[in-house]
């Protein structure tokens, strides 16, 4: 089986709670636009946004080539779910969502059934999901990273098939890693996300899972991302803190188109 699926490198922008009001989300947006409109064909770039800016930052990326994508779902498609955004409400204007971010496990109690539940209403509704896996440092501590891991693989993916892994994208971001500037070694990175590839195989059949692409997320930056991306089951990164700053997260899709196309 070949460590790359057929499918073009993605490098997502995860904007978190930020930035706090819509001008600078605009400039922000524009801003990253202008390099990485410039790589669109050798590399999918997609910008997740809060809720409130995704409409804005919609017709900034007309015709752009750029994606975006919401940061969450809700499992359910309407109903009495306050506070809740359904996939349904995203899809006309979004091509991507995140699911099972360590920030919602952690802090909003998400479970791998809540993010099991999500995946398969979000590619119900066609649209592509991230599912984000990784370990915490006490696990990765105790060594314990790779069963960490594959079980939240294997749950999360529990109602998907082989027709879904196109859409299919499963970040891998240990968690001691997102936002500490600690990224992960990249020995250990491509050890895991060669795990996860095996894990899809054994769950969707081996030739749909060379289409489901694996990303790398944890303080990913300009001067590390040749690391990660360079790797053989590597299709991309996730990116957090220095997708916002326009000319750092214009450097990481540069140096990730190429890497991509050398190879
Ligand atoms: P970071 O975040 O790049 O700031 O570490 C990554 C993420 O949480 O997706």
């Amino acid at each position: 089986m070949s460590s790359r699926p057929p499918g073009m490198p993605l490098v997502a922008a995860n904007w978190k709670m930020n930035p706090t009001n819509i001008d600078d989300a605009l400039d922000l947006v524009r801003g990253i636009l202008s390099v990485a409109r410039g790589h669109a064909d050798r590399v999918e770039v997609s910008i997740f946004p809060p809720f409130p800016w995704l409409l804005a930052v919609s017709e900034v990326l007309v015709e752009s080539g750029v994606k975006l994508g919401a940061q969450d779902c809700f499992w359910e498609m309407s109903g009495a779910y306050t506070g809740e955004v359904s996939p349904a409400m995203l899809k006309d204007l979004c091509q991507w969502v995140i699911v099972g971010h360590s920030e919602r496990r952690l802090y909003l109690g998400e479970t791998d059934d809540m993010v099991a539940k999500k995946t398969a209403a979000g590619l119900s509704c066609g649209l592509g999901v991230i599912m984000c896996v990784g370990e915490l440092a006490d696990h990765y501590d105790a060594g314990t990273s790779d069963q960490v891991v594959s079980a939240q693989v294997k749950a999360g993916l529990a109602s998907c098939s082989a027709d879904d892994s196109a859409r299919l994208v499963i970040a891998y971001e240990p968690v001691w890693a997102i936002g500490t500037g600690k990224s992960a070694d990249p020995e250990h990175a491509y050890k895991t996300m060669r795990l996860i590839r095996r894990i899809v195989g054994e769950m969707i059949g081996a030739g749909a899972a060379r289409k489901v692409r694996i990303l790398y997320g944890g303080s990913v930056n300009a001067a590390n991302v040749q690391s990660y991306v360079e790797l053989p089951y590597c299709d991309g990164c996730l990116v957090g803190g220095a997708s916002l700053d326009a000319a750092e997260f214009a450097h990481i899709v540069k140096v990730t188109a190429e890497v991509y196309g050398h190879r």
